[in-house]
């Protein structure tokens, strides 16, 4: 039996929104210090709903999966929704991750949530800090 489900092998095969979004309206880049491995996230936004996503991830094959399935869950979502999608809904997604691959999907949540605040953020759009945990950035030397 294979360690990854068909789910993980066909979005890490053919990852779907993979790519840039020229002028995009929210951008968010997490990496985890661990394993070096890096996701970017591009959002078009109209009307508070995700009009395209798309992702940038340097980073293992589930990391790019994850970034696939997320993208896929979010797109055409309001940003209110998005905002709940967690690691778990996306690894649920892909039929399971192996658990020490879980933290590959914590990238996408978290690079979703930074997309997001960037969005906010430069919009003048208020919103609870709790929705956006700070995450031990890697700014300390
Ligand atoms: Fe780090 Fe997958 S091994 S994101």
């Amino acid at each position: 039996m294979s360690l990854y489900s068909e789910k993980v092998m066909d979005h890490f095969r053919n990852p779907r929104n993979v790519g840039v979004i020229e002028n995009p309206d929210g951008v968010g880049e997490v990496g985890n210090m661990k394993c070096g491995d890096i996701m970017k996230i591009y959002l078009k936004i109209e009307n508070g709903i995700i009009a395209d996503v798309k992702f940038e991830t340097f980073g293992c094959g589930s990391a790019i999966a994850s970034s696939s399935m997320a993208t896929e869950l979010i797109k055409g979502k309001p940003l209110s929704e998005a905002l709940t999608l967690t690691n778990k809904a996306v690894a649920e997604a892909l039929d399971g991750l192996p658990a020490y691959k879980m933290h590959c999907s914590v990238l996408a949540e978290e690079a979703i949530r930074a997309a997001i605040k960037d969005y906010y953020d430069k919009n003048g759009i208020a919103y609870d800090p709790k929705d956006f945990p700070e995450h031990g950035h890697e700014e300390e030397a």
